[in-house]
């Protein structure tokens, strides 16, 4: 017996609905996908991204884990943007972060929660890197907004210098990557300014989404 029958009920009204709109959708999308985006976003509950950019099912590649963090070792995050890359053929990679992170303000605060506090640890990193200009900013909510956007930036980098899109733009394919922050409380997106098409643009891009203004 299943003890979320609910949650069927609600996936038959969906598949419902989708069909009403385009009765072939769903046999269209088995013979293929073909994304032009890589989604890297927070697994946080309220950033759902298909829903926030509004494709549907088919448009947008996704990988989420706590914080949005990019991380060298991490073969589940490695696979998924060699994939995206070398068989989807995706155009643009999106690290997405977003204000209110429960996981940024974690590692801000260095709180213990348990295994997870590993994998802050790369957040933890990250506010160690710009403590200066964290410590600057007084106000704790602020302070906190600006680490989940130093966050983003930082793994935009990480992205960028992975083998993969380095050997991708080696190759001369396209691939751009940009830094967006989503905000919880309007449902908006914000550019970061950082958008990077090729390795000579990183350093520059960096210090600029470092220091705006
Ligand atoms: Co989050």
């Amino acid at each position: 017996m299943r003890a979320l029958n609910y949650l069927f009920k609600k996936n038959r009204n969906w598949a419902e609905s989708i069909k009403a709109d385009d009765p072939e959708f769903f046999r269209k999308l088995s013979q293929q996908q073909s994304p032009s985006y890589l989604w890297i976003g927070c697994s946080d509950s309220r950033v759902p991204a298909n829903q926030i950019v509004g494709l549907l099912p088919g448009e947008l590649f996704v990988h989420r884990n706590v914080a949005n963090v990019v991380v060298h070792t991490d073969l589940n995050c490695l696979s998924t943007v060699q994939f995206a890359i070398d068989v989807l053929k995706v155009k643009h990679i999106i690290v997405c972060g977003h204000y209110g992170c429960t996981g940024v303000r974690a590692a801000l605060r260095g709180e213990r929660l348990g295994l997870i506090d590993n994998w802050l640890r790369h957040v933890q990193d990250v506010r160690l890197k710009h403590e200066a200009q964290l410590i600057a900013i007084s106000n704790e909510e602020q302070r906190w907004d600006r680490l989940c956007e130093l966050n983003v930036i930082e793994q935009v980098m990480n992205v960028c210098q992975t083998t993969v899109v380095q050997d991708s733009w080696e190759r001369g394919q396209e691939i751009t990557v940009h830094g967006w922050i989503y905000k919880v409380q309007d449902g908006l997106l914000r550019d970061l300014n950082i958008c990077i098409t090729k390795p000579k643009e990183i350093s520059i891009v960096y210090q600029s989404a470092l220091y705006p203004g």
